[in-house]
């Protein structure tokens, strides 16, 4: 029997364990279209070279050194400075004061500064390649575009809003400012889970963890802020007979979603649109989720979107807003989380997740007219889900 590199790959995602022994369905991109010159590990297109495969295993990797024992290093760091300052270290204290405590130390420092070039690192590499083979992959998405079960709806004159125009955690032209952000978020995701989600592991947890609505009623399903449409893919594949939708900002993320859904053989519909003007109809959607969107915008357009969820929603309906604080834990209170919080959005480009972190985000669900519970698990350890409802 011959081995070679991608079928040893192949059987290792096997022995793994993962949901996929392949592709479910036959790639059903327009014939000569498919960009995966090294085939597939499961559902993930192996990245197109071995250079370049190589270098994203090392970084991640070093990653995982960082996130590890070079973070744990930091911290007692940390925590010997304020002990000698006479404060306790795990007290609150005011974020400024943290930073100008901490931040020169050479190893607090050193992980900080490691962490955020390892990213940009990465997003270099993965750039690097989508632009040089430009054609092959804008041809991919042109033949998609049309392509099915599922549809795609972009709206490249939409206005977008100036909170948008952001290089959110170092994205090169953000989620809307570069033709291939989808690329490049996925296999740089891929890379910040740690390899914990290239068969989208999360997203399917999520999904399935999902508690219906009280009289089990699902006809519709809305994932906002979708990105490239993994839980949306996840939601279709738990609930097939219901009609699924993505929607994002991100006229690039939802095309490259829509590229993977037509390649899977999945019928979801994707839409570029905004989650505060989402142009659905009144009691639409019997669920609506969104993971990780919330802690992305600024507090008042949080607002609105729990508003348009809250017109959208059928009576009755869920709605699952998972977020870093809607999972039980709280934003950092002591010293180095201070310092990790000021870090995250001033080097790694999170512009709103300080107002984020002070928003009363159960207040504002309630202030728009939906019910407050705790439901589900979330992908963040398990934990039960804020969970908000309609009024019947
Ligand atoms: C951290 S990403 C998460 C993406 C996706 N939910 C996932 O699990 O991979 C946040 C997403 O929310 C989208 N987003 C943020 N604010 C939005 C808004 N107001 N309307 C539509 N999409 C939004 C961004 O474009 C981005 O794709």
């Amino acid at each position: 029997m011959h081995f070679n590199r991608r079928s040893l790959f192949g059987a290792t995602a096997a022995a793994a364990g993962t949901a996929f022994a392949g592709r479910e369905a036959e790639a059903k991109l327009p014939k000569g279209t498919d960009v995966e010159p090294r085939g597939t590990n499961g559902i993930l297109e192996r990245l197109p070279t071995l250079d370049l495969e190589s270098n994203e295993e090392f970084l991640m990797s070093f990653r995982m050194w960082v996130n590890g024992p070079l973070n744990r290093a930091a911290m007692r760091r940390a925590n010997e400075i304020i002990k000698a300052k006479g404060r306790d270290p795990k007290a609150e204290m005011d974020m400024a004061e943290a930073v100008e405590l901490l931040k020169d130390d050479p190893t607090i420092a050193v992980r900080n500064h490691t962490w955020s070039r390892c990213q940009q690192l990465t997003f270099n590499n993965l750039r690097r390649e989508f632009h040089g083979s430009y054609d092959a992959y804008m041809t991919e998405m042109e033949a998609a575009d049309n392509a099915g079960p599922g549809t795609l709806e972009l709206n490249p004159d939409m206005k977008m809003p100036d909170y948008a125009r952001h290089e959110y955690h170092t994205q090169p032209g953000g989620y809307v400012g570069d033709p291939f952000a989808g690329h490049m978020y996925h296999y740089l995701t891929n890379n910040f889970n740690e390899g914990r989600n290239d068969q989208d592991e999360l997203h399917r947890r999520m999904a399935n963890a999902l508690v219906l609505p009280a009289d089990g009623k699902l006809k519709r399903v809305l994932d906002l802020g979708c990105g490239i449409g993994r839980q949306t893919i996840a939601l279709k594949q738990r609930f097939p007979d219901a009609e699924v939708w993505g929607i994002d900002f991100g006229g690039p993320l939802v095309r490259y979603a829509h590229v993977r859904a037509v390649d899977m053989g999945v019928d979801v519909n994707f839409a570029q649109r905004l989650g505060e003007d989402s142009k659905f109809p009144d009691n639409h959607f019997d669920v609506i989720t969104s993971y990780i969107i919330h802690h992305e915008v600024p507090a008042e357009i949080s607002r609105k979107i729990l508003k348009e969820v809250a017109r959208i929603l059928r009576p009755g309906g869920h709605y699952y807003p998972i977020d870093f604080y809607t999972t039980g834990s709280q934003p950092p209170r002591d010293p180095y989380g201070k310092l990790r919080s000021w870090v995250s959005h001033r080097w790694v480009h999170e512009p709103w997740m300080l107002q984020y972190g002070v928003l009363d985000f159960e207040g504002a669900a309630r202030d728009a007219g939906l019910e407050v519970g705790k439901a589900g698990t979330s992908g963040f350890g398990g934990r039960p889900n804020t969970i908000l409802t309609k009024p019947a």
